[in-house]
């Protein structure tokens, strides 16, 4: 299997790093998860312009442009003849050099992308999900897609641990999204979600549900929901480039509306099916 790395594509098992790598030691990157349909990138130009904004963000440069991004990630996908649905995981960090916080002078970023297999989660984005909900404690920039992932991990797992796939993340009662996916509510037909600013990831995805929500005339406000809404809303759904479009029928054990996905979110899941395929 080949990585693509910051300068050339290398076999996988060729791929190794220095023990003081400022991604491990600090979490010092940034990265993308990007889907893969049919061995085709889905929403590239829009998970590559993110890249660009969150390294932007922490003063790291991307050692690729824009357009040699595209090519080198399509050229991934074409050398490891992968034709079928997965996705690519991206990432870039500062680099390796001996342990300091201040940026290291001179340190060169390291970035390797590899693609793996992911099957579509039919039977879950038929049926919907369970959730609980959690105190997000987070920092203030969560637009930047970083490395810093210990909150998620903790709130995705607390969601395993109760047997469910998402935790819905709050910042006192003010709903922002989930540990990995942006969330949104149905109420009177109209959709609901936290507006893109610093607090939540600017979802690839969410931006197509926008899209999808405007060409079929749903009513789209980027108007933050409260935990207390979540009892009277009509549907509640998901969004991330692995989990697509996902109802949720349940949050911290209670039943949204009758317990199956609605019609607005089986809208969106037509479109975002006409979209990707
Ligand atoms: N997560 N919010 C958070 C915190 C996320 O980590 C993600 C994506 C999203 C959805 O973004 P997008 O629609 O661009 O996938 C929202 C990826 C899938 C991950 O970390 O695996």
């Amino acid at each position: 299997p080949y990585v693509l790395t910051e300068k050339e594509f290398v076999n996988r098992y060729d791929l190794t790093y220095p023990f003081e790598e400022r991604g491990l030691q600090f979490g010092d990157g940034v990265y993308e998860v990007i889907r893969v349909y049919r061995g085709n990138l889905y929403l590239i130009e829009e998970h590559v312009e993110r890249l660009y904004r969150s390294a932007a963000a922490i003063h790291l440069q991307v050692p690729y442009e824009k357009e040699e991004m595209y090519k080198q990630l399509k050229q991934l996908l074409h050398l490891n003849d992968f034709t079928t649905d997965g996705k690519v995981y991206l990432q870039l960090t500062r680099g390796s050099a001996p342990r300091d916080h201040v940026f290291p002078v001179g340190v060169q970023p390291n970035l390797y992308a590899y693609v793996a297999p992911l099957s579509r989660k039919h039977s879950l984005m038929k049926n919907g999900v369970a959730t609980i909900t959690q105190k997000d404690v987070r920092w203030d920039y969560c637009y930047i897609k970083s490395l810093n992932l210990l909150p998620n991990v903790m709130a995705k797992q607390a969601a395993k641990e109760q047997g469910c796939f998402e935790a819905i993340l709050h910042r006192n009662g003010k709903v922002t999204e989930c540990s990995s996916s942006n969330v949104y509510v149905v109420k009177d037909g109209a959709i609901y979600t936290h507006p893109a600013e610093k607090n939540i990831l600017h979802g690839c995805v969410r931006m197509r549900v926008e899209a999808f929500a405007k060409e079929t005339g749903i009513p789209f406000h980027e108007e933050a929901f409260h935990l207390e809404d979540i009892q009277y809303a009509d549907e509640l759904f998901l969004s991330s480039s692995t989990a697509e479009v996902m109802p949720i029928i349940e949050v911290d054990g209670n039943t949204i509306a009758n317990g199956r996905p609605g019609q607005v979110t089986m809208q969106l899941q037509q479109a975002y099916e006409a979209d990707a395929n």
